[in-house]
């Protein structure tokens, strides 16, 4: 769907369908001046008055199909004072999809009543945008066509009321836009099942994508890897016939290609099977989305090219496919880890947090970081902890954390802080090797934040992100079908943008 821009004054709006934003409480036409202009037939329109503005609430209202915008689709938010972001874009989102399901091809977004919605009218722009193309996402690649299938609608206009669009507006939808793509591609990664993305193919995918968007990306394949002393991720893909990969993005405008790069470092577990210690049947096949933070890394790096975005950004997919096998690692083994030191592996399903502290000590051995921010789904025991709907945020620099979560907030991905609480470091000790790679279930996520903690350098700054639990959507919602939700990746890119 194009996003596009209209601005010759409301008399000459036009579309199949205009969107009517409406607070609960208030006559759609009392706050919607406008409309006296686009559509006045509304006053009489016997089905506005049952309208109450309800959040969720939709009422498709019919004017004369001559007319340039021949219908209206009021949409409730609920009390004004209520109001959030987050209720704006899950109404355009069902909104958007309600369009589609009539099959209407054009629709109209008024600007003016954005404006005088809270949240801030370039955002809203911004959030619009996005929940509208996202509501629009579904994975198709590997279904027959449907030949029953309703085409999506071919534009949304963002619409001005006779006022030249503000620059300003251009670039926020630019940015909707944008961010949509994002999470798109990541979705589509992590959906694409483990035989069509194994480590070797998500690398070839990330040159493709660095070829054509304009990013650096090198892959470390097996070899290299073991040249650099990856004995941990190395360890979790020996059991699979599809080799481990270190994949190395980076993105370096002129003029800040001497600049101390944000570094995102991405758990890339193309199949977690726990190994041998094999994890239950079960769901075991949402596993396959177990690369969620190497998708949401790569897609925020492309993302960053497609826009030529003012800030250095380092990528690293930690990538390996966590088989059992005859040579698969086992329970008790030690390796060595990139930063030298001996790693007891007690259970070969902890195994992401073996990928990660080789790419984290490879990150500060390559680069003097600005930022090391990591994203993992990461532990079953975070998602214990916080449900579906929070990632798990630990940092012990306040600043990072705090960015992170208002990052992550203005864009609906929420973050709840997590301790790295010290003590719990003795859970970690081997009695062979000088750390082992888990505690105990009790505290399960804090135990692996530290184990990764363990591989960051005094005075480096660094947010470690557990997205175990909100990764996949178990029910579908106007912004995310069943399946993948590329959490996370909205959060990196607006820290980029602004300049982590
Ligand atoms: N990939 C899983 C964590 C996970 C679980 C993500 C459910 C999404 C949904 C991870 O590799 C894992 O298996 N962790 C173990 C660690 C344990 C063995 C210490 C876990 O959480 O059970
Ligand atoms: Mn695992
Ligand atoms: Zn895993």
């Amino acid at each position: 769907m194009d996003i596009r821009f209209q601005n010759l004054g409301t008399e000459q709006w036009k579309g199949d369908i205009l969107l009517a934003p409406a607070c609960q409480g208030e006559a759609l036409l009392d706050q919607f001046p406008e409309l006296d202009k686009v559509a006045p037939w509304l006053v009489i329109a016997p089905a506005l008055r049952d309208f109450k503005g309800k959040q969720g609430e939709l009422a498709l209202l019919h004017g004369h199909p001559d007319l340039a915008v021949p219908r209206v689709l009021a949409v409730g938010l609920g009390p004004r004072e209520k109001v959030t972001t987050d209720i704006i874009r899950k109404a355009v989102a069902a909104a958007v999809q309600l369009c589609r399901k009539q099959g209407y091809t054009s629709m109209v977004l008024p600007e003016p009543a954005l404006a005088r919605l809270p949240g801030g009218r370039e955002r809203l722009v911004e959030e619009c945008v996005c929940s509208a193309l996202l509501a629009l996402y579904s994975f198709t690649t590997l279904k027959k066509a449907d030949a029953d299938e309703i085409p999506a609608p071919q534009w949304l206009a963002v619409a001005f009321d006779g006022q030249e669009v503000p620059d300003a507006a251009h670039a926020a939808a630019r940015r909707g836009e944008n961010a949509a793509w994002a999470v798109s591609l990541a979705r589509d990664l992590a959906t694409t099942p483990s035989n069509l993305l194994y480590p070797d193919l998500l690398a070839q995918k990330a040159q493709e994508l660095a070829r054509e968007k304009g990013f650096a990306c090198t892959v470390l394949d097996e070899t290299e890897l073991e040249k650099e002393g990856m004995g941990c991720l190395m360890a979790v893909g020996q059991g699979s016939g599809r080799p481990p990969r270190l994949i190395v993005l980076e993105h370096a405008p002129q003029g800040h290609e001497q600049d101390k790069p944000l570094v995102l470092v991405g758990k890339g577990i193309t199949f977690d099977s726990g190994g041998i210690s094999l994890k239950p049947a079960a769901n075991m096949h949402q596993m396959k989305a177990d690369m969620t933070g190497a998708a949401t890394v790569l897609a925020t790096v492309a993302a960053l090219a497609q826009e030529d975005a003012p800030r250095r950004v380092v990528g690293l997919l930690a990538c390996a496919e966590n088989m059992p096998g005859g040579r698969a690692v086992r329970p008790g083994d030690v390796v060595r880890a990139a930063n030298g030191d001996t790693v007891e592996i007690q259970n070969t399903d902890a195994e992401g947090r073996l990928a990660l502290c080789d790419a984290l000590a490879y990150a500060q051995k390559n680069w003097v970081p600005a930022a090391v921010i990591d994203i993992a789904t990461l532990t079953g025991a975070c998602a214990v902890a916080l449900g579906t709907q929070l990632a798990g945020l630990f940092s012990d620099d306040a600043d990072l954390a705090e960015r992170i979560r208002a990052a992550g907030g203005a864009c609906g991905e929420e973050y709840w802080p997590l301790p790295l609480w010290k003590p719990y470091t003795e859970n970690l000790k081997s009695e062979v090797a000088d750390i082992c790679h888990m505690g105990p279930r009790e505290g399960g996520a804090i135990n692996a934040a530290l184990f990764l903690q363990h591989f960051i350098q005094e005075g480096v700054r660094w947010a470690h992100l557990d997205i175990a639990g909100v990764d996949w959507a178990a029910k579908a919602t106007p912004l995310v079908p069943v399946g993948p939700t590329a959490f996370g990746a909205r959060t990196l890119l607006d820290l980029a943008r602004g300049g982590v």
